[in-house]
């Protein structure tokens, strides 16, 4: 099995380019299914996750494929043969439960395994399908398997979701333009790669207002055509490069993405003494110090995201005083801060609040990833540690992030796989 192992210590100069965004990705793709014709995806991430929505798109019948002459395109005809998303893959990765809202809406049913809980959180989704039955779709667990069915079509309506969830309003988003009449979404999320998605079937023939906003009108129409997309920059990824060249006290150039999709990490590294200059040609940071102690509370977007959480952790830990970061999204991702501790961390949990009192230095030590922001933060703690680390479990790193170690290096990191 894959590891990643990092000799600690140089400190990370240059510029690098970010993946496509991850996230946005998987959600443009169940989207697809929505179209009549051939989408194509451009500037998309080559990770695992990305192979695995293809893999269910395929399993769905859409012709789902790489391009042969652009690695990072994605081409998909989402004429669907048999709408049910198997156990085998959908327990891979969460997010394929994205194509029910677009299986019931545009061919009147959809089968989607559920997705079960993970090592963050007991994730449940019945916000989505809170939102599905408003639209008129009866839902059922069936031996395992949501079963959404609507054969007579959705009808818009108003859905408020209890909790702001940003798969949840996608997946209902997607259903609702293929709706009759109109639906309001209200508590909506407001994540960029809810913008997007909305900016992407808008291109498709929809009619959306308010994405961005936690109240988003849409129209429903007959039928939608298949568009060419770029994705928009990875903000996480962006956001855990920039983390790297802080805990090296480096000097770096992140590019290839909307520094206002990762505001709220910026000002959070800029709390902590990171320099942070915002140009067209990126992003540029410099830290030459310890970090600053600082108070970090995750929260849906525009609040800090929990998917960098774990990395500013890793940061923290070389902090000048006592930190305290508090996870309000998920009630399970602190699984990082035993393997951080094993390097020399001082960290104390406290329910959903982790007490993070700065060392002088880390060491290095054989750790594993446990999911991929906590591998993301691994690598981070690596970076700057005494000594060589081998991270194990990498496969959970593969998912979300593309050539993460080649990236590393171009920008001076001693770091290789092995295995
Ligand atoms: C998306 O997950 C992202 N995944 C996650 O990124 C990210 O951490 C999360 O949003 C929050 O920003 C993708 O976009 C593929 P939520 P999602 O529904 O939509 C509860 C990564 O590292 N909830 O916004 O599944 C839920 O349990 C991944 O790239 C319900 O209770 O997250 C959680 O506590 C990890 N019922 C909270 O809401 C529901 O029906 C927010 O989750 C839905 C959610």
């Amino acid at each position: 099995m894959d590891r990643i192992v990092v000799q600690g210590g140089a400190r990370l100069t240059g510029s690098v380019r970010v993946s496509g965004s991850k996230n946005s990705t998987l959600a443009l793709m169940a989207s697809a299914l929505l179209a009549e014709g051939e989408t194509v995806l451009r500037n998309v991430p080559r990770v695992r996750d990305v192979d695995t929505m293809l893999k269910i798109l395929e399993a769905l019948g859409a012709r789902a494929t790489w391009d042969a002459s652009d690695p990072n395109t994605v081409r998909i005809e989402g004429r669907v043969l048999k709408p049910e998303a198997p156990y085998d893959l959908v327990r891979q990765m969460r997010a394929s439960f994205l194509v029910l809202g677009p299986l019931v809406a545009r061919y009147g049913s959809g089968r989607v395994s559920e997705p079960g809980g993970c090592a963050i959180g007991v994730r449940p989704v019945d916000q989505h399908l809170k939102g599905l039955e408003a639209l008129g779709a009866t839902t059922r667990l069936d031996h395992g398997y949501v079963e959404a069915r609507a054969e007579a079509g959705l009808d818009g309506a108003r859905v408020v979701f209890d909790m702001v969830t940003v798969n949840g309003t996608q997946n209902v988003l997607m259903a609702a333009t293929l709706a009759r009449g109109e639906t309001l979404l209200e508590n909506a999320a407001r994540e960029p790669e809810v913008i997007e998605l909305a900016e992407a079937l808008t291109k498709m023939g929809a009619e959306i207002e308010g994405a961005g906003t936690d109240r988003i009108r849409v129209r429903g129409v007959e039928r939608l055509r298949a568009i060419e997309h770029a994705v928009s920059g990875d903000r996480i990824e962006a956001g855990t490069l920039l983390a790297a060249a802080a805990i090296t006290r480096g000097e770096v150039l992140v590019q290839g993405v909307d520094p206002l999709h990762l505001e709220s990490t910026l000002d959070k590294l800029a709390e902590a003494g990171v320099e942070l200059v915002v140009t067209d040609d990126g992003i540029h940071a410099r830290a030459w110090e310890r970090p600053k102690p600082i108070r970090v509370v995750t929260a849906p977007y525009p609040g800090f995201a929990t998917d960098m959480q774990a990395q500013m952790m890793a940061l923290l830990t070389l902090g000048s005083g006592s930190s305290l970061v508090t996870e309000t999204v998920f009630e399970n991702r602190f699984m990082h801060v035993p393997e951080l501790q094993r390097m020399g961390a001082d960290i104390a949990l406290d329910g959903r609040s982790a007490h993070v009192r700065g060392v002088e230095r880390l060491q290095a030590a054989p750790v594993m990833a446990t999911d991929l922001r906590a591998s993301a933060c691994l690598l981070v703690a690596a970076l700057a540690a005494e000594g060589e680390t081998t991270v194990s479990r990498v496969y959970h790193i593969d998912r979300g992030y593309e050539r993460i170690e080649a990236k590393l290096r171009q920008l001076g990191a001693e770091i290789r796989r092995e295995g």
